[in-house]
C-alpha cells in the first residue's frame, strides 16, 4: 500500500482591488450577468462572465425551471453558448459571483461537479487552461489556473482509448 497525498494550489485576495485591471473589469461583468439570473425557487442569484483571447465577453447566469433539474447553472450557461458559438476564440479566464437576499455570503461561490466537467471538456478543446476567479461581494477572492486544480482525477477522453493505460 502507498499513501499519495495531493495538493491543489490556489490563490486568494482580500478584495477585488487587489486584481490585476483586466480580471478586475471580467468580475465586474459577471456581477452584471447575475442579471439575467432565473432564480424563483432558490432565490441564488449566480453570474458567470468569460474572457475570450479577443477581448470578447460572454455571459451566463443561473436558469431555474419549475421541473428542477432542468434548470442549467451560470457557468454551464455561459461555457455551452462558447461552445455553440465562439469556440474559435479561446476561453482566458472565467469569473463567477453569487448573491442573495436570503443571507449574506461571505465565502466566493465554487462551481458544481457537472460545471467543471464542461469546462474541462473545453479547456481539452481548446488545448489551454482556463483562469477562474470565485468572488463574492464581501468576500475574499479565490483564482485557480486551470479546472485540474479542483479535480485531479478528472475523466478525459483519452481514458477511452485503449492505448491509455
Ligand atoms: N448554481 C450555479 O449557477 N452555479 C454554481 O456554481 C452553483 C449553483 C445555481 C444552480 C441553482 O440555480 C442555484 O445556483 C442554487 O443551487
Amino acid at each position: 500500500m502507498t499513501d499519495h497525498e495531493i495538493k491543489i494550489n490556489f490563490k486568494e485576495y482580500n478584495s477585488l482591488t487587489e486584481l490585476n485591471q483586466t480580471d478586475q473589469a471580467l468580475c465586474h461583468e459577471a456581477v452584471k450577468a447575475m442579471a439575467g439570473s432565473h432564480s424563483p425557487y432558490s432565490k441564488f442569484r449566480v453570474g458567470a462572465a468569460l474572457r475570450l483571447q479577443s477581448g470578447k465577453i460572454i455571459y451566463g447566469s443561473n436558469q431555474e425551471n419549475v421541473a428542477y433539474p432542468s434548470g442549467l447553472c451560470a457557468e454551464r450557461v455561459a461555457l455551452f453558448n462558447w461552445g455553440a458559438n465562439h469556440s474559435d476564440d479561446p476561453i482566458e479566464a472565467m469569473a463567477v459571483t453569487a448573491s442573495t437576499d436570503e443571507f449574506e455570503l461571505l465565502q466566493p461561490v465554487t462551481s458544481c461537479g457537472s460545471c467543471l466537467q464542461v469546462l474541462a471538456e473545453y479547456e481539452k478543446k481548446q488545448n489551454k487552461p482556463v483562469e477562474i476567479i470565485l468572488f463574492c461581494n464581501n468576500g475574499p477572492v479565490w483564482v485557480m489556473n486551470g479546472v485540474e486544480s479542483f479535480l485531479p482525477f478528472l475523466f478525459f477522453e483519452n481514458r477511452l482509448n485503449v492505448e491509455a493505460k
